[in-house]
């Protein structure tokens, strides 16, 4: 592991991907969202990805990790905050009135069904349109790539099949195994011990901005995908190289 992205990083050998936000549009839960709390379903998938993620940062730093849940677990907690937030906070007065937030009763019979739906749909997020064609790239140039992400497994087996990535990654790795999230050092280190490869022969690729952070912390080459022209962060460190698509991995690897 090296501390930083040297000037002259070596000709990387293998691709890891994060999932959620990457190869899979955590965003287009949003449709169905808007479908089920009109006005609200934005600010409603926002929330609950956000949420999602705190609550991994939550577990891993609290007690050495001791409240680990997995991430589907943490992605139902995360919809029902989410929905509790904003679509609760919407109700009418009376409606305020007759609910008890905290009663699990009241929740599940207003909007049980809905948290069904919505982690339903959550298992077949849409793949980003590129992602399919640079994947059949990668492989057709003899590049070993996988997945590394908070995931776990069923949750990354479903997004896999669904978006038809079957048979063109040599790797799902997750993070339940060792019940911490990313970006705890030890989560990163699992694309090391999968691929056989050194963080810096391998090219981390993630749309999060704090994913491809700590990729580039841990010692990965990075590509951040930034396909919302947003800011990095401002925390001094930046990634390898910086796509608007999933395609700018390919330029990791001249033809
Ligand atoms: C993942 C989430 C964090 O796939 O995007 O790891």
């Amino acid at each position: 592991m090296t501390q930083n992205s040297s000037p002259h990083p070596a000709a990387p050998r293998a691709v890891l991907f994060d999932a959620y936000g990457t190869l899979f549009d955590v965003y287009s839960v949003g449709q169905l969202a808007e479908a089920l709390f009109p006005g609200h379903g934005q600010a409603l998938s926002v929330l609950w990805r956000d949420k999602q993620i705190e609550y991994t940062r939550l577990v891993t730093t609290s007690s050495h990790g001791a409240h680990y849940q997995p991430f589907s677990v943490l992605t139902r907690a995360a919809l029902i905050y989410a929905i509790k937030k904003i679509a609760i906070g919407a109700y009418s007065a009376g409606a305020k009135r007759e609910v008890d937030l905290n009663s699990k009763e009241d929740f599940q019979a207003r909007h049980g069904d809905q948290v069904e739906r919505l982690l339903a749909q959550y298992q077949h997020l849409s793949a980003f349109p590129e992602n399919l064609a640079v994947l059949r790239e990668l492989k057709g140039r003899g590049i070993p790539t996988g997945i590394l992400s908070n995931g776990d497994a069923p949750m990354l087996h479903a997004a896999v099949q669904s978006a038809g990535f079957a048979g063109l990654l040599d790797h799902v790795i997750s993070v339940d195994p060792i019940r911490l999230y990313k970006t705890d050092p030890q989560a990163y280190a699992l694309g090391e011990q999968a691929t056989g490869f050194k963080a810096e022969q391998i090219v981390f690729v993630s749309s999060n901005a704090w994913d491809a952070l700590g990729a580039t912390w841990y010692g990965y080459q990075t590509l951040w995908v930034n396909r919302y022209q947003l800011p990095f962060e401002e925390l001094g460190t930046q990634p390898t190289r910086v796509g608007s698509s999933l395609r700018a991995v390919l330029e990791f690897f001249p033809a």
